[in-house]
């Protein structure tokens, strides 16, 4: 969704904020824009249109100005235009404001500004912004303080307190020149601390190349920035001391790196991201650990219920936690999208643990829905791949995959690190409970401790899953069947599909095909089926049978000795404990999604009409 990038130093502050909005282009967005302030004034370029448009704009090459501020807007309120991109100004140009979120009350504003003869030229929801701090500076209680930059902050503070809704916010003004002042509530917001200059962005990657130190933005807390000084208060503007965060991400991790595409990059990845995930959490023969979290028996034995609760892919891993914590814990767990939790009602008491998964760690639904259950009494455990993000600072427990920065929209990488972490929560419980056996628990850990190497077995053979997404990409509907565990991965493969090749696509359990979704099956269609359940071979089989038999073109993927030969295509991939067959099952499925996608001529790493990170409703 939008993105925020600010910089205050010496240098010339123009190139830096655009190579941040590149840098924060894989979030998605529909228009740019940049102000700086030079010579008491505010410059404003903007318009709808890709990052790289800014350098074609007039005049964009002779703003010297060394204090900044820039956005990429993702639009809500009004269509994508020049005039609703950001920054916007006050109906005095003395006020320059960049937002991420929402503000739900932005029309009683609007009226009460306009009733004070306020005149507004956007359909934005932000462009109440920074007429209130205006109004605030020149009629609040503040306006009466001789120090105008206590009172540029008590005026940026007045207006925020009377916004609702989700922000980011950087203000810039011709008052205060020198500096830029930030404040978020449930939207991130970071402060990256250089050397006689400092950063802001609303994503880590943006200005992970100039700095690794940064400054997480509480709710409700403001900082004033400037290039030798950060500040921080209070939503009272008392001001208190803040640690900084080494975040120790390679600033190469957030570039292509020789790739063609950043998806392609990350799901060669996966290797070294399931290794890391893996760490030191455990080893042969010894106990699972966390560093971060230490869950007593007695509290787990509490918990009659676990929710895991997620959007999209997060929620695909979510379900094949679900068959990891049934089986090796024993406790009932069921798993739900969270714009659905948070509006059911859902029955949660003492008793329940909800486990969140997000890899931004910023998506609204996820945090919603986590407050809820808090509010319910519940524990809740974060699952993140953002240190710091508004999820791990709200929830009970959190704990990292360590996936790197994930760029390409869909996601990849941190999906098989979500499944590997929940693998390893789930051994944690079961041993802490007692509840499986030593040995089931060290086979387990011996076949996660071979994962790495068998996706790498997978990704040398991804040639053959070339070939198959050239005799199909030019389809319009495919169909992704599984029974048990291999279900949640023709979920995920469906989900990948549809996304970047807009090929629309549905993903059935196997045995529910002949209750209605057969009729669909007619001569040539697309069917892929996922068999790695040694239990469910034979049954798994049969249901392939049935569309063979209505004329399907079928792609099989499996580790098991099947039973049939008359498939077009079959993909083998390396045998591995049942549980954990997602990990090794989704990588030729988010090879095809990616071929596929090449081969229409798409963009991979950002689908049309997609964020990274859905920071709205
Ligand atoms: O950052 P999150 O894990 O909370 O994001 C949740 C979903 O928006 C995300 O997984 C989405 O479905 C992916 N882009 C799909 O590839």
């Amino acid at each position: 969704m939008c993105g925020i990038v600010g910089y205050v130093g010496s240098q010339k502050a123009t190139p830096i904020l655009i190579d941040g909005l590149l840098a924060l282009e894989y979030r998605g967005y529909d228009s740019a824009g940049i102000a700086t302030i030079e010579n008491s004034t505010l410059k404003v370029l903007k318009d709808k249109g890709r990052v790289n448009n800014l350098y074609n704009l007039d005049g964009i090459n002779e703003l010297e100005g060394t204090v900044g501020i820039a956005h990429t807007r993702w639009a809500t309120h009004g269509q994508p235009s020049k005039l609703n991109s950001h920054p916007h100004m006050d109906n005095s140009n003395q006020f320059a404001v960049v937002h991420n979120g929402i503000i739900e009350n932005y029309a009683d504003l609007k009226k009460f500004l306009e009733t004070n003869n306020y005149k507004f030229f956007s359909e934005t929801d932000t462009e109440v912004i920074p007429n209130l701090i205006h109004y605030y500076y020149t009629n609040g209680p503040v306006s009466i303080l001789s120090d105008s930059k206590e009172r540029f902050l008590g005026a940026v503070k007045s207006a925020i307190y009377d916004l609702k809704g989700s922000y980011a916010i950087e203000v810039i003004s011709t008052i205060c020149p020198n500096e830029i002042i930030a404040v978020r509530k449930d939207s991130p917001l970071v402060i990256g601390k250089g050397d006689g200059e400092n950063y802001i962005a609303s994503d880590i990657p943006a200005i992970l190349k100039y700095t690794k130190d940064f400054y997480l933005l509480d709710d409700n807390e403001f900082a004033v920035i400037n290039k030798d000084s950060i500040k921080f208060f209070d939503n009272t503007l008392i001001e208190h001391n803040k640690a900084v965060k080494n975040i120790a991400w390679d600033a190469n991790a957030a570039s292509k790196d020789g790739y063609e595409d950043f998806m392609l990059k990350e799901i060669y990845e996966q290797p070294t991201a399931v290794r890391e995930t893996i760490g030191s959490r455990f080893y042969l023969g010894k106990k699972c650990s966390f560093d971060d979290i230490h869950i007593t028996k007695e509290y787990l034995q509490s918990v009659n219920k676990i929710f895991i609760i997620a959007c999209g892919t997060a929620m695909h891993a979510g379900l094949a936690g679900k068959y990891m914590i049934e089986h090796l814990c024993k406790i009932s767990t069921e798993v739900d999208a969270a714009s659905e939790f948070r509006y059911r009602n859902p029955i949660v008491d003492e008793h329940t643990l909800c486990i969140y998964i997000s890899q931004s760690g910023e998506t609204a639904d996820t945090i919603a829905a986590l407050k809820l259950a808090k509010s319910k009494g519940a524990k809740t455990l974060a699952i993140s791949n953002v240190i710091g993000s508004s999820i791990t600072r709200e929830a009970d427990y959190t704990i990292y995959t360590h996936a790197g920065p994930e760029i390409a929209v869909a996601s990849t990488k941190a999906y098989t690190s979500q499944v590997v972490l929940i693998a390893i929560l789930s051994m944690y419980f079961a041993e802490i409970l007692e509840s499986t056996s030593y040995a089931e628990i060290e086979e387990l850990k011996a076949s996660m401790v071979d994962l790495p190497s068998k996706i790498e077995q997978i990704l040398d053979d991804s040639s053959k899953i070339k070939d198959f997404a050239q005799m199909v990409y030019t389809e319009k509907d495919m169909f992704f069947l599984g029974r048990g565990i291999d279900y949640t991965v023709a979920l995920e493969s469906s989900l990948k599909l549809k996304e970047i090749s807009y090929i629309h696509s549905e993903a059935y359990a196997s045995g529910e095909l002949k209750h209605g979704p057969i009729a669909l099956i007619e001569n040539g269609v697309t069917v892929i089926g996922i068999i790695t359940n040694p239990q469910l071979v034979e049954k798994s089989v049969s249901n392939v049978q049935e569309v063979i038999s209505r004329g399907a073109k079928t792609l099989i993927i499996t580790n098991q000795i099947l039973p049939s030969s008359n498939f077009d295509y079959v993909f083998n991939i390396p045998n591995t404990h049942p549980l954990l067959s997602p990990i090794l099952s989704i990588i030729p499925m988010q090879l095809f999604a990616y071929y596929i996608s090449k081969f229409k001529g798409l963009d991979v790493d950002k689908p049309r009409n997609l964020a990274k990170s859905v920071t709205v409703e």
